[in-house]
């Protein structure tokens, strides 16, 4: 048995440690914005925060993340949106939409440590693939939501 903070509250899991917290989010807590894409850290269609920081959930154990506060994409915004959310909206990022939520959490985590990112630090900042290539459009709703 283990417990996790997840979104202000607090959850015991019979789960084995070693298991990703991306599996935990949504197998276990029926979280589903959390998505899989290639299970290896390379794409960032997993990302949460942990303590604030952009964490791949599919290669990080639910274990690594006892102790620490987890924030997944249901969780990001107090009222239900946050700051980025409403800029990626207004931009109209998502084409297909699967890689969001990852794209999102990865873009708060960036500018919650830089207000104001360069296109360069955007482009360090969030690794995160999208194959539809909405690239432009992130930048866009990232350089709006940091205004
Ligand atoms: Fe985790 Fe691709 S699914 S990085």
């Amino acid at each position: 048995m283990l417990e996790i903070e997840l979104n202000g509250a607090k959850h015991r899991l019979d789960v084995d440690p070693a298991v990703p917290l991306l599996w935990v989010l949504r197998d276990s807590l029926g979280l589903k914005g959390t998505k899989f894409g290639c299970g290896a850290g390379l794409c960032g269609a997993c990302t949460v925060h942990v303590d604030g920081a952009a964490v791949r959930s599919c290669v990080y154990s639910v274990g690594q993340a006892v102790g620490s506060k987890i924030t997944s994409i249901e969780g990001l915004g107090e009222s239900g949106e946050h700051p980025v959310q409403a800029a990626w909206r207004e931009a109209g990022v998502p084409q297909c939409g699967y890689c969001q939520p990852g794209m999102i959490m990865a873009a708060a985590a960036l500018l919650k440590n830089n207000p104001s990112p360069s296109d360069d630090e955007i482009a360090q900042g969030v690794t995160n693939i999208c194959r539809c290539g909405t690239y432009n459009r992130i930048r866009k709703a990232i350089r709006s939501a940091a205004e």
